[in-house]
């Protein structure tokens, strides 16, 4: 779990959008799952299917809860019962298997970014990249949202990559930090490295971490 903080502004979507490809980068080069990105469309189609993105507002259809996470994986040739059996553990781990068949547009906040997460799942990524999965939900459902990241961890076999503006989060989810400002990466570090300058210097220089 790669946690990547820095306040608004920082670079944190664009960051992601160039890592998952949606957009790219005016300098530099792209190292992706150990293979240097560019090149063929073969090559490009072939790593986005080994990725997932949640975008920061994420999307329900009007659909049942059910439909919705079978979405992403109706067009790859896999077999109906093999991914029957992908939605029911997805199902259980957004913790609304109770009412599978709901229309996912009656969801709240936190329930549609726990959709979201088990839909971008459904494919089994290697890289499930997330951005501010918890910014626009209310205190109960961020902690809802990160108990499944927590297990999503535990369970499969996906590295995570998020943004978050939220330094407490970072701190309950991250392997690793990194800290954000002006389009660079200041920081990289488990968060006990990252966050020993903030202990030392109290609550205060919290902002020295962005300048
Ligand atoms: N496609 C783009 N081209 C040039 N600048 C962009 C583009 N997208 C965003 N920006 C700018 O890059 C900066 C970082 O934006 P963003 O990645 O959205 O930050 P964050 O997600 O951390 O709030 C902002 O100043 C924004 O206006
Ligand atoms: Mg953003």
């Amino acid at each position: 779990m790669f946690v990547v903080i820095g306040p608004t502004g920082s670079g944190k979507t664009t960051l992601l959008h160039i890592a998952d490809l949606l957009d790219s980068a005016t300098s530099g080069r792209l190292r992706l799952l150990g293979a240097e990105c560019g090149g063929s469309w073969g090559n490009y189609l072939e790593l986005r299917r080994r990725m997932a993105f949640v975008q920061q507002k994420p999307i329900a259809f009007s659909m049942s809860l059910r439909d919705n996470i079978a979405q992403p994986v109706r067009w790859r040739g896999i077999e109906s019962a093999e991914i029957e059996a992908r939605v029911e553990s997805m199902l259980r781990a957004t913790g609304m298997a109770g009412y599978a068949g709901r229309n996912a547009l009656s969801l709240s906040g936190g329930e549609t970014q726990r959709l979201a997460i088990a839909r971008a799942l459904l494919s089994q990524p290697e890289i499930l990249l997330l951005d501010e999965p918890t910014a626009n939900i209310d205190p109960e459902s961020i902690l809802r949202v990160e108990e499944m990241l927590v297990g999503i961890v535990r369970l499969c076999e996906t590295t995570i990559a998020m943004s978050t503006h939220d330094l407490t989060q970072a701190g309950r989810l991250a392997d690793r930090v990194g800290v954000l400002a002006e389009g660079e990466l200041r920081r990289v570090g488990t968060p006990a490295e990252v966050f020993r300058t903030v202990n030392r210097g109290g609550l205060h220089s919290v902002s020295l971490l962005f300048s």
